[in-house]
C-alpha cells in the first residue's frame, strides 16, 4: 500500500501532455490557478492543464477589460460528453463576465469528414441546443454556422491567404490539402474576427480547446502578429483540456458510439455502456479488495472526476477506497450509472424546453443547405 501515490488528480497520460509543454512552449496551468477569481474544478484537477497568454487575458478580465470567449466545433455527430466539456468550461467563464461566442464548424465538418450537408446542420442546430440548455445565456452567447456569418469575416480568410506560405503551414500540420488549407485559415479567421470593430472590436480572446487544437492556436498567433498593422490584430490567448476517455479507454468520439456516452442516450443506454467500461479493477474481488484498484486506468473514475463528483472531497475518498480496496468496481458502476442518469435526466428536461421555444434557431441563422 505504501508504494500507492495518492494523487487523485493525476492522469493517466500526464507524463504525454507534460511534453506538450517542452515541445510546443505551452505554460502548465499551476501558476495561473491562483489568479483565477473562481476556481472551477476543471483547473484545480488539471483537466485544464495548459495555457497560452492564459494569465494576460485573467488580468484583462479583472481591469474590466472588453474580453470575449471564442470556441468551435466541428458537428459530425450527436454532441457527448467530451463536447459537454467544452460547454461547461464556456458556462464557468460567462459566469466570470466573459462575452461568449461558439462557432458551428460546419465547413470544416463538410470538408474533412464524410458528412452530407444536411447531417452537419443538424449536429450543428443540436449542439446549440445543448450549449443553451445547460446554461449559457440565450442574451449573451453569440452562435454562428461557418457557412452563414457576414462579409467581414470572409475577407479575413482571403487577407490571411496572403501572408502564410505551404510549407510554414506543412510546418504546423503536416500534409495538407486544399480543403484542410481552407479550415485552417477559416479557423484563423473564427479566432480573430472578434478584434474587427464590426464584430465589436474584443482585443482579449481566450480560446478554451482540447489539446489536439493547439497548431490552429500557434497559426492563429503568427496571423495575428502579421496583422497587427493592417488590422491592429493582437495574439490570441488559449487553454487546453485533457480529452475525457470513451469507456474504452480511447479518446470520446461519435465515430465510436458504443463507447461515447451522448447527451441524449436514454438511462438503459447510459446503464449498457458504463456497465461495460475499462476499469483499473484487478481479476478477482479477492485481489481487488488485497491489491485496490488503479483509479489512473479507470474511465469510469474519469466520469467521476470531470463530471459526476464535484467536490473535492468525495473524489478523494472514492480514490481512496479505490485504491485501498474498499470499493469493487460494480458497486463503483452501479453509482455512477444512478449520478450519470440523474445529471443527464435534469439536461434533458432543459434541452426539450429549449427545443420547443425554438430558441436554436432564434439564437443562429441556420444555414439553408
Ligand atoms: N477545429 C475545431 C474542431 O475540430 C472546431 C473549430 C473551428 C474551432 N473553429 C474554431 C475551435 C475556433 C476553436 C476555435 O473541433
Amino acid at each position: 500500500m505504501g508504494e500507492v501515490r495518492l494523487d487523485p488528480w493525476g492522469h493517466f497520460a500526464i507524463e504525454r501532455y507534460e511534453k506538450l509543454f517542452k515541445q510546443f512552449g505551452i505554460q502548465p496551468i499551476d501558476n495561473v490557478i491562483d489568479k483565477l477569481p473562481v476556481k472551477h474544478y476543471f483547473f484545480t484537477r488539471k483537466i485544464v492543464f495548459g495555457h497560452r497568454d492564459f494569465d494576460k487575458w485573467i488580468d484583462a478580465l479583472k481591469k474590466g477589460e472588453k474580453v470575449a470567449v471564442l470556441t468551435g466545433f466541428m458537428p459530425s455527430g450527436h454532441t457527448h460528453l467530451g463536447h459537454l466539456m467544452v460547454i461547461e468550461e464556456l458556462r464557468y467563464l460567462q459566469s466570470l463576465g466573459a462575452h461568449v461566442k461558439i462557432v458551428v464548424a460546419d465547413a470544416e465538418a463538410y470538408a474533412v469528414r464524410r458528412k452530407s450537408r444536411r447531417e452537419v446542420i443538424e449536429y450543428g442546430v443540436e449542439y446549440i441546443a445543448h450549449a443553451l440548455a445547460w446554461g449559457l445565456d440565450p442574451e449573451k452567447t453569440e452562435f454562428y454556422f461557418q457557412t452563414a456569418h457576414t462579409t467581414p469575416y470572409y475577407r479575413l480568410i482571403q487577407m490571411f491567404s496572403r501572408k502564410v506560405t505551404i510549407a510554414e503551414m506543412e510546418a504546423i500540420y503536416g500534409k495538407l490539402e486544399p480543403s484542410k488549407i481552407m479550415a485552417a485559415l477559416t479557423q484563423a479567421a473564427d479566432i480573430l474576427h472578434m478584434q474587427l470593430e464590426e464584430y465589436g472590436g474584443y482585443k482579449y480572446i481566450l480560446v478554451p480547446v482540447g489539446a489536439d487544437q493547439d497548431p490552429h492556436i500557434r497559426l492563429s498567433r503568427d496571423i495575428a502578429d502579421r496583422f497587427e498593422n493592417e488590422l491592429g490584430l493582437r495574439r490570441p490567448s488559449s487553454f487546453y483540456h485533457k480529452f475525457i476517455r470513451g469507456l474504452d479507454g480511447n479518446k470520446m468520439s461519435s465515430s465510436h458510439p458504443d463507447y461515447a456516452v451522448f447527451l441524449l442516450d436514454t438511462p438503459e443506454t447510459v446503464k449498457r455502456k458504463v456497465l461495460m467500461a475499462l476499469t483499473g479493477g484487478r481479476a478477482t474481488a479477492y485481489e481487488q479488495r488485497r491489491l485496490g484498484g488503479v483509479p489512473e486506468k479507470c474511465v469510469v473514475y474519469e466520469l467521476y472526476m470531470y463530471f459526476l463528483y464535484n467536490r473535492d472531497e468525495d473524489l478523494y475518498k472514492l480514490y481512496r477506497d479505490c485504491v485501498e480496496g474498499r470499493i469493487l468496481c460494480g458497486e463503483d458502476k452501479r453509482r455512477a450509472v444512478k449520478l450519470l442518469n440523474d445529471l443527464l435526466k435534469k439536461h434533458r428536461r432543459k434541452y426539450k424546453e429549449v427545443v420547443n421555444s425554438g430558441l436554436p434557431s432564434r439564437v443562429v441563422k441556420v444555414p439553408s443547405f
